[in-house]
């Protein structure tokens, strides 16, 4: 069975699920203030934090295990591991909240990585305690042991992004299944004022749902499946949000600006795809953005 075979199987495994949800539970909890959810999200640069914190740790730690084959480089791997402790904290939490607002196979298999990720940290932890009381040969076995776990857990990581789809743009998915062309999305007039209305842009092998948001004369038009899980934007809300008027998810409540697409509230950290618009004799004409053509 290959590895992503396997761990599919094991996202599929549900006995677990009644200790699962009570810990979404709390973290959601845990995270209750919206400005510090969306922080650890990565809304506020519109792109996801976690893979760009894990950086840290995960950097430290496999050069604090090249440095360790050196003996007179051992106070710096000790120093890089140190570093690697305090950087996997924040790495955590950003991780939780993101993990915290997936979908069932994720969440399975986001428990299993943040418990072989504490049992690295412990052993890690272990390693410092161990070092630091001249007990360097330890130090080095507990430390590559807790590399040899994290680079297990690295890897259920991967899966989740790469064949779960967990902290993609499932917005950037859909929009490339549309058509290249100008799409003719009907009469100006016939967009209701200040909410979204469904249109359907051609695709090669199947249409394409589009969220349609008319200001007056300006039209926005949105993928209308939200970046964050493939939502329905086109059943949400116009709403203000920050300070920007936004097309707000039914699903989870992410906002995106919508002058810009830029996410304004998570759990969405992408933004959302926009097409690029324009009126031909009272008609609403749509088209992907150059970089999908
Ligand atoms: S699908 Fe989760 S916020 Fe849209």
């Amino acid at each position: 069975m290959s590895l992503m075979g396997f761990l599919d199987r094991v996202a599929d495994v549900a006995t677990f699920d009644k200790v699962i949800e009570p810990a979404r539970r709390a973290v959601l909890g845990a995270l209750k203030p919206p400005a510090v959810k969306d922080l650890l999200h990565g809304t506020w640069i519109g792109h996801p934090l976690h893979p760009i914190l894990v950086q840290v740790p995960v950097g430290s730690w496999v050069s604090a295990g090249l440095l360790d084959v050196v003996p007179r480089m051992r106070p710096a791997a000790t120093a890089l591991i140190g570093i690697g402790v305090a950087a996997a904290v924040p790495a955590a939490a950003s991780g939780a909240a993101d993990w915290s607002e997936q979908d069932t196979g994720v969440r399975r298999l986001g428990a299993l990585h943040a418990v072989l990720n504490t049992v690295a940290l412990g052993l890690y932890v272990g390693s410092l305690a161990a070092r630091k009381n001249d007990r360097g040969g330890l130090g080095r076995v507990l430390s590559y042991s807790g590399l040899a776990i994290a680079g297990g857990s690295a890897a259920i990581g991967g899966h989740m992004s790469y064949a779960q789809s967990s902290g993609a743009s499932h917005a950037a998915t859909a929009v490339r299944a549309l058509s290249t062309d100008w799409l003719d999305l009907g009469p100006l007039d016939d967009f209701p004022e200040g909410r979204p209305a469904l249109r359907t842009g051609t695709g090669g092998s199947a249409d394409v749902p589009l969220a349609v948001v008319r200001r007056g004369t300006r039209v926005d038009v949105f993928v209308g499946a939200c970046s964050h899980l493939s939502g329905p934007l086109q059943d949400g809300t116009v709403e203000e949000v920050r300070g920007s008027q936004c097309l707000v998810c039914p699903w989870h409540g992410s906002a995106f600006d919508l002058d810009s697409g830029e996410p304004r509230r998570g759990p969405a950290a992408n933004p959302q795809e926009k097409l690029e618009v324009r009126m031909e004799a009272g008609r609403v004409m749509a088209r992907v953005p150059s970089r999908h053509r």
